[in-house]
């Protein structure tokens, strides 16, 4: 039997191929088309009307023209989105003043969270918060109350909590956006706390078609939860009491900025249910034209828990363009570095004017106790916040000895769906390993074939790292070592058993913080002179508030309703910094986003709370490439000493650089721009480095009362050298900037120092201090 194809004529594919390539440059797809700014004052109008030129130049007709449009970017970008054939992108590309045409590619953005889906039915719902740590600085920055977040997310649920406005002033005068209406979304749903909210949905529907309004809102109201989190995160109110689950949960639940102004921007939807991706999805030209509006919109910082899974070239990167502009306005964008971990060179958000930020562990745990039948308490694990127990002991068993005939030997003991046998479940506690399949599924698998209980046991690759659920039944999470324990007891005894205690939320769990196992790594692929992440905070476990319209494992079976619920990923790390960011936005109005940015690098913490390194799940010593320059330490960053600034021109320099023309109308890259590695970064990335390099940076003075003595120290990556010049920095006054030379030499070659450099390279940094200040900057080096 032959197929149709072996009896093609060599012709006929030829033939076949022509039209296959017609087919494939006469398809649309979407297209973002980013212009130089416009000259002079334009209206609206002037605006819409010279992109609706540049399409009709390409299509056929008028008519068409209008209908490919999708977005007209004209407020603080210039660029419009709309459908075109790749021959037509091709043409536009090509013409004035266009800076640069990228391509939309669906499934490319999504909400950074790990698909672990858990929730909070714990004791004690303190939220970490700034507050807690530092009340004192917090009521300097007078709560964040004048500053404004803008959140790009998938939405938010406004009758939290989180989001009242009792007692906040009115809404600052310098606000110009809206509440825009929508389903199950109106005026009322703003107040002083959601001072505005939008949605931006034509890219997802562009692809998808119309949105069904069973599955998603089509509104600013989230139906998923992420952004509800997430914005409670960056700027919940001050909850005490909080209580989940039937009266479980107590404690206060807070913000970062408590009283700080929320703009909601919705441009995370729901994927339609029948295609096989499962969760959320953002497009960029939404989220662009989400951003243009937030900056004209006037916030002060933009929070965005959305990454790529893998880098994606600066040129080829809408929220990058979009967060350029933001800075020339000096809007401070935070975003979370992506959860590809622990693989390296998997960051997203990249760009050296982002606030790229990691996740890290919070000194919290959840301990349900499980207790064998031998005796023995399972003690670092053990951890859940399932709101069920199995108080008495009941019979215990590995999965891999409850599956049914014909499940595949590498899969016995991952407790996939419908691989249990009911027989030898019943009644019991059973043991399933992770590695393959959502935790959730895992036991709601155990509860379908009839099981009591469920431990999930951590695989190798998970170390310590105990991520909690709210299972559908009595279940409790366990390491890796533990889980190996439990095998050899199941083993040992004919009649093994387990019960599994009441979750109690314990304070001041060590070692804490340690990186989690998800985080995305450097080194920085994209720009390899610019040491990403740039910082560290709470990802793992945090608790902050749901939408109702989610149930809290996401599973459709899960009926339950819940107010918070506890989330694990890097988005949940970033609108920790984000709310640092407005409180320093509060305390120095007059500070640059790369200020801002700075004080937050250099004041950060490398020391977990056994005062050790901190390290990652499997108890190796983390580095910079997890957590930047360490753990974000609020007190500090509010007075850093000195800052490394730097302009919007400065990032637009350091572009020329790169060959990326500037949209920007009063800008020329100069004939020999300067190199790149001099970029004024408050920390120091030096790729294939071959014999020496120096590099020159400039620190601007913002402490005290101007007057400082700031000496050099370093702790260079082992086989290479740095000298500095000059080593000490005298200032008079506030705002004064020195500027010094960094020349950084390899005393060895790689051959030699091959074992210290992890992925090639190897790590240390270098100070500024003075009597108050430590000003600490990483170092990631590598060699040629
Ligand atoms: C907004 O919607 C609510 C119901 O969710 C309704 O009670 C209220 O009257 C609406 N307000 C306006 C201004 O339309
Ligand atoms: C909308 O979604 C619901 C729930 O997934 C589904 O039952 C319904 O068929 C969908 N409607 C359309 C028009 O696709
Ligand atoms: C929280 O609840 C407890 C009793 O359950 C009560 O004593 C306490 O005053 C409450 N705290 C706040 C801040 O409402
Ligand atoms: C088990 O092996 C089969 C065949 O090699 C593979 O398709 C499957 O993905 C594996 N399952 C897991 C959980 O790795
Ligand atoms: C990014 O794009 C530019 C221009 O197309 C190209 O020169 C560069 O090699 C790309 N970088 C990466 C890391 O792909
Ligand atoms: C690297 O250094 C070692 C020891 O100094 C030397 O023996 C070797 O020849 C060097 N290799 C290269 C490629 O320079």
């Amino acid at each position: 039997m032959t197929t149709r194809g072996e009896n093609l004529s060599p012709l006929l594919l030829l033939l076949l191929g022509f039209a296959l390539s017609v087919a494939a440059t006469s398809a649309e797809k979407t297209y973002i088309v980013y212009l130089r700014e416009q000259s002079g004052e334009k209206t609206a109008e002037e605006i819409e009307g010279s992109h609706h030129s540049y399409l009709s130049s390409v299509k056929e007709s008028e008519e068409e023209a209008r209908a490919s449009l999708i977005y007209s970017y004209k407020h603080s970008i210039n660029g419009f989105a709309a459908s075109l054939t790749s021959l037509q992108a091709a043409r536009l590309r090509e013409a004035g003043e266009v800076v640069g045409v990228v391509e939309s590619r669906p499934g490319k953005y999504s909400t950074q969270t790990t698909r672990s889906w858990e929730f909070a039915g714990l004791n004690e719902a303190a939220a970490y918060s700034v507050a807690q740590e530092e009340p004192n600085m917090l009521h300097r920055a007078g709560y964040g109350k004048s500053v404004i977040v803008g959140v790009l997310d998938s939405g938010v649920w406004p009758e939290a909590e989180s989001f009242g406005e009792q007692g906040l002033g009115p809404i600052p005068r310098s606000w110009r956006g809206i509440c825009q209406t929508g389903q199950a979304f109106n005026s009322s749903h703003c107040n002083k706390k959601i001072i505005g909210a939008r949605y931006y949905v034509k890219g997802f529907e562009k692809y998808y078609g119309k949105l069904n309004e069973t599955e998603d809102y089509r509104s600013p109201r989230d139906k998923d939860g992420h952004g509800t989190h997430t914005a409670s995160t960056v700027a919940g109110r001050q909850v005490h009491n909080v209580s989940a689950f039937g009266g479980f949960a107590k404690g206060t639940a807070s913000g970062g900025a408590p009283l700080a102004r929320l703009a909601i921007y919705k441009v995370c939807w729901a994927i339609p249910k029948q295609e096989k991706a499962m969760g959320n999805t953002c497009f960029e030209e939404d989220m662009l034209a989400a951003m243009d509006q937030a900056i004209a919109d006037g916030v002060h910082v933009i929070s965005i828990s959305i990454g790529t899974q893998t880098p994606v070239n600066h040129t080829d990167d809408a929220l990058s363009i979009g967060a350029l502009h933001a800075m020339k306005r000096n809007v401070v964008i935070v975003c979370a570095a992506g959860n590809s971990g622990p693989a390296p060179a998997t960051l997203s958000n990249p760009p050296p004017w982002i606030l790229t930020v990691g996740a890290s562990s919070l000194d919290r745990a959840f301990h349900g106790p499980l207790v064998l039948g031998n005796g023995k308490t399972i003690k670092v694990g053990g951890q859940t916040v399932t709101p069920y127990s199995v108080l008495r002991a009941l019979p215990l068993v590995y999965a891999a000895d409850a599956v049914r005939a014909g499940v595949p030997k590498n899969e016995t003991n991952q407790c996939l769906p419908n691989s249990l046998s009911t027989e030898k479940v019943k009644g019991k506690i059973v043991l399933c390993m992770r590695g393959a399949g959502l935790r959730v599924l895992k036991g709601l698998e155990v509860k379908r074939a009839g099981g009591a209980g469920f431990i999930l046991g951590n695989g190798a690759s998970n170390g310590n790292e105990v991520s909690v659920d709210a299972h559908v039944l009595p279940a409790t999470a366990v390491v890796y070592k533990e889980a190996l324990d439990i095998m050899g007891y199941i083993s040992s005894t004919k009649n093994p058993t387990a019960s599994i205690g009441e979750a109690k939320t314990v304070l001041g769990y060590k070692p804490a913080p340690f990186m989690a196992g998800f985080t995305s790594r450097g080194p920085n692929v994209i720009h390899p002179y610019v040491l990403k992440p740039d910082i560290a905070a709470p990802g793992l476990n945090i608790l902050a508030a749901w939408s109702e319209a989610s149930p809290p494992t996401k599973l459709s079976t899960d009926k339950r309703i819940v107010k918070y619920n506890i989330e694990s990923g890097t988005s949940m790390a970033c609108p920790h910094v984000a709310g640092l960011a407005a409180l320093l936005r509060s305390l120095h109005p007059t500070w640059s986003s790369a200020a801002v940015r700075s004080a937050i690098i250099t004041t950060a913490w490398m020391k977990n709370n056994m005062g050790e390194a901190i390290k990652d799940p499997s108890g190796e010593t983390a580095t910079p490439f997890q957590f930047g320059s360490g753990h974000f330490r609020p007190s500090k960053a509010e007075d850093p000493g000195l800052v490394y600034d730097a302009s919007y021109k400065d990032y637009l320099l350091y572009l020329c650089s790169y060959g990326v023309k500037s949209a920007d109308k009063d800008f020329h890259c100069p004939e020999s721009p300067p190199p790149t590695y001099d970029l004024n970064y408050p920390s120091l990335s030096v790729a294939k480095l071959k014999g020496s390099i120096t590099i020159k940076r400039t620190v601007t003075n913002v402490g005290g009362d101007g007057k400082a003595v700031y000496f050099f120290s370093a702790k260079p990556p082992l086989g290479i050298s740095i000298k500095v010049r000059p080593s000490i920095l005298f200032f008079t006054r506030i705002g004064q900037r020195k500027s010094f030379t960094l020349t950084i030499r390899a005393r060895n070659n790689r051959t030699t120092t091959n074992n210290y450099f992890k992925h090639g390279y190897g790590f240390g940094w270098y100070t500024w201090r003075d009597n108050y200040h430590v000003v600490r900057s990483p170092i990631a080096v590598s060699l040629a």
